[in-house]
């Protein structure tokens, strides 16, 4: 029997077939489809054609479905999920879930590696249409539209993003329909990585990954804990689905409420921790909840958040790229890559100090002696340092000022002496129980005068602090 394809069809009846396939959202193979099974029925009119009977799921992963715009219903954002290869695939299973019951439609992509993991099928049924695997498609001979597939979401979510999946994208490869999709779409990214603690510390993962971070692409994780793989701990583990769709969520505040799109914002939180020895360090007591929380408020706001966190005891929170350090040099270096910005926020509670020689083993009490004297030597002051500098100063520098007496004189002084732009004072007295507590009373000292702002929650501050933020950036002074 002759066999005929649609690339040997003439050039006049083939723009006439994709006219057509065109009007009605199907691929020029279904059309074809279509058209010939109502010749076959005896009818003119052409029926929307219907997924043949499915022989095994890859078959039907693979089956010529059209990319018809996904039934959506008004309101509710459209998620492309690509699922990487990874044994947190399964936890994508349940991400779609959770994403549906947020009211967002969700489309899957499965890499091949996720398919060793996981079904197409499986992840076809939980999102309620066809799970997409290839670039192209054998049997119509055309490419599955994989700018259609890019344009038609609202947002990209990556889960597992492979340490493979996240060096593609960082690479701009397009060698498979989810690396495709990735490089054409124009939409908000975020990725969740998930792989064994020591390829997330590679400097190849990380060098990808700030090179993803520069180019947009919002992280959610990876967080630290067991890892699969028998007696293997560490950062890597992927971030739990309901985070996920919780960092996915909030990418849609209202339109009108993200008055921070495409704006980059560092802050710094928390303490940092300055070693004695291996098992002793200088510390305070910051429990990072503002910091965190501006993080957030800036975040929800539509900017890129990179938070440079000393240890705290508090989530990490989503929708924002976390850097976890110790010491204040580490802060510093950190905050140093993150820019250039366009506002830095340094709420961290650095320690001014550190001690100038720490010992390389624990030191060890010598009896009958005297206890040895701490020498100290000053730490990099950041916030001083990025306000003063003529390049790459983010245009508003935010510090904060913690003051146990004189608040508003001493936080005026700091302005001076530091060099940023407001300063953010508060009484930290220990009757106060703002250190480490939930409320926080400020007052926001610029060059224009001092503001005193009611005793409201750290994440009311944040937020109050976003808007002006905001309004400083955007030039509306609301
Ligand atoms: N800060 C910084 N680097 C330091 C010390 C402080 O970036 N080495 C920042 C803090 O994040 C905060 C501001 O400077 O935004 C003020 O911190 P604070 O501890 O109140 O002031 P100090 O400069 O330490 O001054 P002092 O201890 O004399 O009050």
């Amino acid at each position: 029997m002759a066999s005929i394809t649609i690339r040997q069809l003439d050039e006049s009846l083939k723009q006439q077939l994709r006219l057509r396939a065109a009007s009605h959202g199907r691929s020029m193979e279904d059309e074809v489809r279509t058209i010939l099974r109502a010749a076959a029925a005896g009818t003119t009119e052409a029926t929307p054609a219907r997924a043949a009977p499915r022989r095994n799921e890859r078959a039907a992963a693979e089956s010529p479905a059209p990319i018809s715009k996904p039934m959506v219903p008004v309101g509710h954002k459209r998620i492309l999920l690509i699922i990487g290869g990874g044994i947190a695939a399964y936890k994508s299973l349940d991400l779609i879930r959770r994403l549906r019951e947020r009211h967002m439609a969700v489309r899957c992509i499965l890499t091949a590696a996720a398919q060793e993991f996981i079904t197409p099928l499986a992840a076809g049924a939980l999102a309620g249409e066809r799970a997409f695997t290839d670039l192209f498609d054998a049997a119509s001979e055309l490419d599955v539209g994989h700018i259609r597939l890019a344009r038609d979401a609202d947002a990209i979510v990556v889960a597992p993003a492979t340490a493979d999946l996240m060096a593609k994208m960082a690479g701009g490869h397009a060698n498979d329909l989810a690396s495709a999709v990735l490089l054409a779409t124009n939409r908000p990214i975020v990725i969740a990585p998930a792989m064994n603690p020591a390829m997330w510390a590679n400097g190849a993962t990380q060098r990808n990954l700030a090179q993803l971070m520069h180019d947009g692409v919002m992280t959610i994780g990876p967080n630290a804990g067991e890892m699969a793989e028998a007696g293997e701990a560490g950062v890597g583990r992927m971030a739990e689905p309901l985070e996920i769709a919780a960092a996915t969520e909030a990418l849609f505040g209202d339109q009108g409420e993200r008055p921070l799109a495409d704006k980059r914002i560092v802050v710094t939180s928390g303490p940092t921790h300055e070693p004695i020895d291996p098992v002793r360090y200088i510390a305070n007591r910051s429990s990072g909840r503002q910091g965190h929380a501006i993080a957030v408020a800036a975040a929800a706001a539509g900017a890129r958040v990179v938070l440079v966190s000393g240890p705290v005891n508090i989530p990490d929170p989503p929708g924002v790229r976390i850097v976890k350090v110790e010491s204040a040099r580490a802060m510093f270096e950190a905050v140093e890559s993150a820019l250039p910005a366009d506002c830095a926020v340094f709420a961290a509670a650095v320690a001014d100090w550190r001690v100038a020689t720490p010992g390389r083993e624990k030191i060890k009490k010598q009896k009958g002696k005297a206890p040895l004297p701490l020498a100290l030597v000053e730490n990099p002051d950041i916030l001083a340092t990025i306000a003063h500098r003529k390049t790459k100063r983010p245009p508003l520098v935010i510090g904060f000022a913690a003051e146990t007496e004189n608040v508003i004189a001493n936080a005026k002084a700091k302005l001076e002496r530091k060099g940023c732009d407001w300063i953010v004072a508060n009484n930290v007295s220990p009757e106060t129980g703002i250190m480490g507590g939930e409320t926080n009373s400020v007052h926001l000292v610029t060059a224009e005068g001092v503001e005193t702002w009611p005793s409201q929650s750290k994440d009311e501050v944040a937020r109050a602090l976003v808007a002006r933020i905001a309004g400083a950036l955007t030039g509306d002074q609301a």
